[in-house]
């Protein structure tokens, strides 16, 4: 395997806890490469029904075109030996329409593996890595904002709170200030430019991790709305889960892990779902070993009452 491939994080303990039956009917909520899709695809039947989606089309193309996911022709056709397929481009908070597009009431999995695939990351022309020549960021090209035009438009006060709440970056203020100075001489264009100012903006950081890690974090969470589409996206879970239906979900930083758990903790109040695993799942060492991807990864999962 290359080290541009995406490999799929908590891949076993995802097969383990979804306890897939042949003709349950899943859906994946962000197929990226298709990893976590093609372990699940393997244990269905033709039964069994496999919907995929992903926010960014280059996704999904990729998926159809290297035939790493088969899909099969129309929603209601299947081959004898694969389950029934279709891979959509959609974003998750759409997966209420998108069922019922296909005319399906309700569903015996979901689950979603947040954040950007290695491919997506490493790819030059998206700007989401440090060294990028460009300063995109959107995982949708139609999504109204880019990185660039937001850390060229937005007040001082604005990229602070963005820095501050979606970063967590204690030095927000004095790196809001550097991009607004920067930006007065010429307008920043790339993903390099703007990490060397955060670089050199910052007083204090951990050797381990660039210092433009939690800014490049922010821009993408707010570029994206990715709180805003997790949120909704979320709310729609209870009703399209069949009963005894599971949603398993794996979250990598600690802002959406906490949107994650607090949702989860109000269904179980409410009666609606209970918990599979009452701790967190986190990967084993000899995984985080393996794939750095995988350090932060946090894998919940609960099961519809
Ligand atoms: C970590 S990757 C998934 C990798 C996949 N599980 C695999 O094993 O190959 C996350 C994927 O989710 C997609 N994504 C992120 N936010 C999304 C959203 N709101 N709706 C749909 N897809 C989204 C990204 O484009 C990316 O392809």
């Amino acid at each position: 395997m290359s080290s541009t491939e995406h490999v799929p994080v908590l891949a076993q303990e995802l097969i383990d806890l979804l306890q897939l039956e042949p003709q349950h009917i899943v859906v994946d909520l962000t197929l990226g490469r298709g990893g976590h899709a093609k372990l699940v695809i393997e244990r269905l039947s033709k039964e069994g029904t496999f919907i995929g989606l992903d926010a960014d089309i280059t996704q999904i193309a990729a998926l159809k075109s290297m035939g790493l996911i088969n899909q099969t022709h129309t929603p209601q056709t299947h081959t004898e030996s694969q389950a029934r397929t279709v891979l959509l481009h959609s974003n998750f908070d759409k997966v209420g329409q998108v069922l019922k597009s296909l005319n399906i009431a309700c569903v015996d999995r979901i689950y979603a593996d947040l954040g950007l695939s290695s491919v997506q990351l490493l790819d030059e022309k998206r700007g989401f890595s440090f060294q990028s020549s460009t300063l995109d960021m959107r995982l949708d090209p139609s999504s109204p904002h880019t990185a660039e035009e937001v850390v060229n438009t937005l007040t001082e006060a604005d990229l602070n709170e963005i820095f501050e709440q979606y970063g967590e970056e204690r030095e927000a203020s004095r790196i809001a200030e550097a991009i607004v100075t920067s930006r007065k001489t010429h307008p920043i264009n790339t993903a390099k430019e703007l990490s060397e100012i955060v670089r050199q903006a910052k007083r204090n950081h951990f050797k381990k991790v660039h210092p433009a890690t939690q800014v490049f974090q922010a821009l993408r969470i707010y570029v994206n709305d990715e709180f805003g589409t997790l949120k909704r996206m979320l709310q729609q879970i209870p009703q399209l889960l069949c009963a005894h239906g599971r949603f398993a979900i794996i979250t990598f930083h600690s802002l959406e892990d906490r949107i994650v758990k607090n949702t989860f903790k109000q269904w179980e109040k409410d009666g609606i779902c209970k918990r599979i695993n009452k701790k967190v799942v986190s990967p084993q060492w000899s995984e985080r070993k393996v794939n750095p991807r995988a350090r932060s990864a946090h894998l919940r999962i609960i099961e519809k009452i």
